[in-house]
């Protein structure tokens, strides 16, 4: 593989729904590449079509027109590469915190079941959930669901790993505590591409290499924005980082003007 060969490209990629009411476009002509190891977040408008670009970029969507490539091929059907966090926790119920987190590495068929459980249990360990392994999901707050959320996916080990507005319901304090977890996680596997979505600016920014901006709909990326403040970083004092002030303005520039167009 080309070293600067993209592990995800977009080439005009277009997604239309039919609905009884009419056509909705949702994605319209987004061409974007990523590069292996990346840690891209996307933000825009409600409704522009964020949720819809990861649903393609997995395979659970097929484009209506354009490609999606996976190290420079068509991706076709569900890519096994791809863990996917959205947005609900999506926990089984019925399992223990545990169970849900071993579940995706026995649907790989990873491991024995002893290594399966050993490598979950050193994983709750590292987001802070030792003495919750036989919980419930009814007896976990929010952030610790989210926790198990993503320590399950981050269980298999994917290369890329797409995450839907995460920390959406969560309060400030423990965002930023999961912020930082999800960083350290991150540079601890090298390699791997995180596309991560969001409302929160500040937020867009501490995380991402380059923040994705997508205009209202039909969604199209209107501004890719370099984040050049170096890692590792400190989450609870990125805004106090010389170039954090211009590079949210640019953001906000271009999210601004959509969000008006987004509100006619
Ligand atoms: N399965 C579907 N059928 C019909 N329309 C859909 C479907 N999924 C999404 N849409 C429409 O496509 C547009 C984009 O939806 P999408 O969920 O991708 O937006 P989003 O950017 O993720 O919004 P939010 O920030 O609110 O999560 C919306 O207008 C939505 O109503
Ligand atoms: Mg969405």
């Amino acid at each position: 593989m080309a070293e600067s060969e993209p592990i995800i490209s977009l080439r005009d990629v277009s997604r239309v729904f039919h609905a009884q009411r009419g056509d909705v476009v949702a994605l319209s002509e987004v061409d974007l590449d990523i590069n292996e190891g990346e840690f891209i977040t996307m933000v825009g408008p409600s409704g522009c079509g964020k949720s819809t670009a990861l649903n393609v970029i997995v395979g659970l969507l097929d484009a209506t027109t354009g490609d999606v490539l996976f190290r420079g091929k068509p991706s076709r059907g569900i890519n096994k590469e791809i863990g996917y966090v959205t947005q609900s926790d999506n926990l089984f119920p019925w399992r223990t915190v545990i169970e849900n987190v071993t579940f995706g590495l026995e649907m790989q068929g990873i491991g024995t079941k002893a290594e399966r459980l050993d490598r979950a249990r050193q994983l709750l360990d590292r987001v802070g959930l030792n003495g919750f392994e036989n919980h419930y999901r009814h007896e976990l707050s929010g952030g610790m669901r989210q926790r198990v959320n993503i320590v399950r996916t981050l269980a298999y080990d994917p290369k890329v790993i797409l995450l839907d507005e995460p920390f959406g319901p969560l309060d400030a304090q423990t965002r930023l505590q999961l912020q930082d977890l999800l960083l350290e996680l991150w540079q601890e596997r090298a390699g791997t591409t995180v596309i991560f979505i969001t409302h929160e600016l500040t937020e867009a920014i501490a995380l991402a290499d380059r923040v994705v901006v997508m205009s209202a709909r039909p969604g199209r990326v209107s501004e890719v924005v370099p984040v050049d403040i170096p890692r590792p970083r400190d989450i609870f004092s990125i805004q106090s980082e010389p170039s954090f002030r211009s590079i949210y303005d640019r953001i906000w520039e271009h999210l601004g003007e959509e969000t008006k167009v987004a509100a006619l």
